[in-house]
This record gives structure tokens, sequence and C-alpha cells, in this order.
């Protein structure tokens, strides 16, 4: 197993101490993510963390999580703009799927901006389909908040099957960061974002839970700017989207490597986060 740097590559394991450096890198590419989601992704993934330092500076990351042997899931693929181009990219990636392949990682998924598709396709990663982040402007709401269901009411036996693997650690500790929403075996997890506040995931068993759960994380919401990231062939989560008065803001693509995944994409109305699946 890879505990310092890997031969030749540079490729190491991102330590905490890091993690103030890897914020400033998604930053810097504008991205949501906070410092308590880098902390949970070193969490649930503390032996799939990778980084390249220069000179002791931070250049590049991209994590893995393992959800189980079932299927991995890369993300904060980010190269510093000072050290762009010089193959940083390639060698996290590459070490990334080795690593996977190494625990016997059946499945690997991960959610692509344009910038690094080129470098997906070319290690064999496949197309699969559009995510879409949507965005809404909403005015801190001024009901009484609604009540707030405990993280135990969580329907995990329907998010395995929905998502396709089991991701109930990640679940556990993205609900002590977030507000929680449950109904009829259907939830919806709502966090603060760098920028957005963000919705999701949601798994929910129709559209019309969906909608009740939706409503009632905006009217919990008192941030203005929400995000919401949804897969394309969800086809009811794009209209609930629409209803609630969200606007189409970017799309990535959805690749995968290996075997391919059954899961349920009509039962998921928001995704947990381009970095989690
Ligand atoms: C995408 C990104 C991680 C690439 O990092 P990098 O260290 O410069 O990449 P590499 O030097 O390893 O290059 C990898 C490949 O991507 C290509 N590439 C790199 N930057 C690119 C860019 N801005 N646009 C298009 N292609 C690019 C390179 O040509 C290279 O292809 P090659 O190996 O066939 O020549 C970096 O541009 C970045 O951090 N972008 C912002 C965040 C982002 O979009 N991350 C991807 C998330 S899925």
């Amino acid at each position: 197993m890879l505990t310092g740097a890997s031969e030749n590559s540079g490729v190491r394991l991102l330590t905490v101490r890091e993690l103030p450096a890897a914020l400033q890198l998604s930053s810097l590419a504008g991205w949501n993510q906070t410092a308590a989601e880098w902390q949970l992704l070193l969490e649930v993934a503390s032996d799939s963390c990778f980084c390249i330092a220069v000179g002791g500076v931070l250049a590049a990351t991209a994590t893995l999580i393992p959800y189980g042997s079932r299927l991995g899931w890369i993300g904060m693929v980010l190269t510093h703009p000072e050290f762009r181009k010089r193959g940083f990219a390639r060698r996290l990636l590459t070490h990334c799927v080795g690593h996977a392949d190494a625990l016997g990682i059946r499945t690997l998924k991960l959610d692509a901006t344009e910038q690094g598709q080129h470098l997906y396709e070319s290690l064999g990663f496949v197309p699969e389909q559009t995510v879409e982040r949507w965005i809404r402007s909403c005015p801190p709401s001024r009901e009484r908040p609604v009540s707030i269901t405990g993280k135990s009411s969580l329907a995990l036996a329907d998010d395995a099957l929905a998502f396709g693997a089991d991701r109930s650690q990640l679940l556990e500790r993205l609900s002590r960061h977030s507000n929680c929403f449950a109904a009829a075996n259907s939830y919806l997890l709502s966090r603060t974002g760098r920028i957005y506040r963000y919705l999701g995931p949601c798994v929910a068993r129709d559209l019309k839970t969906a909608n009740q759960l939706f409503q009632l994380a905006l009217g919990n919401s008192s941030e203005r700017e929400c995000a919401w990231d949804f897969l394309a062939n969800n086809h009811g989560a794009k209209s609930l989207a629409e209803d609630l008065g969200f606007g189409p803001h970017r799309r990535l693509l959805r690749m995968s490597r290996g075997e391919q995944l059954r899961s349920r994409d009509d039962l998921i109305y928001a995704i947990a986060g381009f970095e989690f699946g």
C-alpha cells in the first residue's frame, strides 16, 4: 500500500496539514467545496487522496473514494494554474486507476469538466451521461423553519439500490454537516457550500416525494444561492428544478471505466457532489 511517494511519479498521500492549500486549489478553480468537504474526503478515503507537491507547494490533487470493491469515485482532479501542462493530472489519474485496480475495484466513475475529458478518455473512461448543475437565488424564507428529520431516517437500503453501491459511510458523515429531510423511503441532504448552498444527495421513490423534500430544504435555507446537480437521464429532476425556479449553470460529463454498474437513475434526484458521486 502506498504511504509515501510512489516510484518516480512524485505522487503521494495528501495530508491533513495540506488541506488549506487543497481548498485554495479548488477555490482557484471556482469550485464550491468547503474545508469541511476536503476534510470529509480525507476521512472516508484516507489511503486514496493523492497529491503532487513541488518544493513544498501543493501543485495537484486527485481523490479516489472506494465504495467497497464495487465502485470507486474519482474527484478533485486539480492542478494549480502555475503547474499546469506538466503531466501532473495524468500522473495522478494513472496512479488512481492503478490503486483502484490493486484494490480490486470493478468500476470507476467521475464527473468530468471539459478540461479533463481528453485525459480521462485516454485512460479508458467512456462517456455515460451529462450531469447538469442548476442554480437558484433563493431569498431567505420568512416562514418558520419546518422540522428537520434526524439522520437515522435516511433510507440507506434504497440509496444502495439507486446508487449501485454502498455509500452509507459517506452519507453518515455528510449528514453530520447537513440538514437532513426524510419521508417515505426518501431523503434529501442540504449543506453549506463555499459559494452556493448545496442540495444533494436526494434519493426519492417518486417525483411527488422529491418535490416535498426540495420544498422543505428550500424553505429552511437562509442562504441566497442554491446549487443542485442532477443526472440528465432523470427527466423528473429537471422538470422539478424548472418548477422550483432553478436555471442551468454548467454541465459535466459522467464517465466510467470497467464493469457496468447497475443503478437506478430514476430514483436519484440529486447527486452527492461531483467529488462524491
Ligand atoms: C484539467 C486539469 C486538472 C489538467 O491538469 P494538468 O496537470 O495541466 O494536466 P496534464 O498536464 O496532466 O495534462 C493532461 C492532458 O490534458 C490536456 N490538458 C491539460 N490542460 C488542458 C486544458 N486546459 N484544456 C484542454 N486540455 C488540457 C493536456 O494536453 C494533456 O493531454 P496529453 O497528455 O494528451 O498531452 C487542470 O487544467 C485543472 O486543474 N483545471 C481546472 C479544474 C478542472 O477542470 N479539473 C478537471 C476536473 S474533471
